[in-house]
């Protein structure tokens, strides 16, 4: 399936590389249309354990955490597609998901609102992963450079306004993080953050074990953070993602932001971040 996204890649020109939804941009070679429309099919499992990030926020990151602790917690290694992307597994996503032995780990970087609903009637847990947007442009824009399905030729200048603007794949950063802030008091849901993870993998590991009613030895949280370092991951990115899964593990770091913004960009940014976040739970937790 990779070879044959990359040969269509290769013959689409940049601008036909992404295409609107209810006006959203999405990367046609990964979900097209049919993969958007199937979504409304999906039957959620209250076992299930819903994986949420906007593009670059931390999604890879946590996949390993959470198949890590979910394969601790039953003793196996659990059943994932890889990406877990709901919005990736095609127009038979419905009939994909019913054939996946629960737990399920799924993932998605569809903005709260277009998510299937019957995750939250069925009160699946839904963890989602935030990161400062600054980072979040920053890999972002490295990411559609490395990955041929996605555009590839705007500056740095230009994918910058796109980010602030929301013309970029999956939409606006600040439309996601506002919506998610209004689903703070779910208690199905758990917002966590890119630089939590990096201050204390292993205490991350803990709350997110608690919430989804694992109970882990000091051991085993020991493992799972081991297994998750950034060294850990790059290293066994082909494994776990294919020929291409380096482009996953790029830096790994908090602040790449200050060897790319210029003064007037990093302060434009920090005024859509007041004018969207300021005063938020989101905000605060973000520690901005
Ligand atoms: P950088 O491009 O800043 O390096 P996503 O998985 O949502 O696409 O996010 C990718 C970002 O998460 C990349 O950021 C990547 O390097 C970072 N990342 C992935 N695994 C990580 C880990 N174990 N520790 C820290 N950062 C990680």
């Amino acid at each position: 399936r990779l070879a044959s996204r990359l040969r269509r890649a290769r013959d689409l020109r940049d601008e036909e590389k992404l295409y609107r939804h209810r006006g959203v941009l999405y990367p046609l070679l990964m979900c097209p249309p049919e993969h958007l429309s199937a979504l409304e099919g999906v039957t959620a499992r209250e076992d299930d354990v819903l994986l949420v990030a906007y593009p670059k926020c931390g999604f890879n990151w946590m996949v390993g955490v959470l198949k890590q602790i979910l394969t601790q917690a039953m003793g196996r290694t659990i059943d994932t597609i890889m990406p877990p992307l709901i919005e990736f597994f095609g127009p038979d996503v419905a009939q994909v998901m019913d054939q996946m032995a629960s737990p399920r780990l799924l993932g998605t970087h569809m903005h709260p609102d277009n998510i299937p609903a019957s995750f939250y009637a069925n009160k699946s847990k839904i963890l989602v992963i935030f990161r400062n947007p600054k980072d979040t442009l920053v890999s972002f824009y490295h990411f559609c450079n490395s990955n041929p399905v996605l555009p590839s030729s705007t500056s740095w200048d230009s994918f910058y306004g796109n980010f602030l603007s929301g013309e970029v794949p999956w939409g606006s950063y600040f439309d996601h993080a506002l919506a998610w802030e209004q689903k703070m008091a779910d208690p199905n849901v758990m917002i966590v953050t890119y630089e939590q993870l990096k201050q204390d993998l292993g205490e991350s590991v803990r709350h997110i074990s608690s919430f989804l009613d694992v109970e882990l030895s000091d051991a085993q949280v020991q493992l799972v953070s081991d297994g998750s370092t950034f060294a850990a991951m790059k290293e066994s990115s082909q494994m776990s993602h294919g020929p291409m899964g380096n482009i996953f593990f790029r830096k790994g770091e908090i602040g790449d932001w200050r060897n790319h913004f210029t003064e007037e960009q990093s302060h434009k940014m920090d005024q859509a971040f007041s004018k969207h976040l300021a005063g938020t739970r989101l905000g605060r937790l973000l520690d901005y």
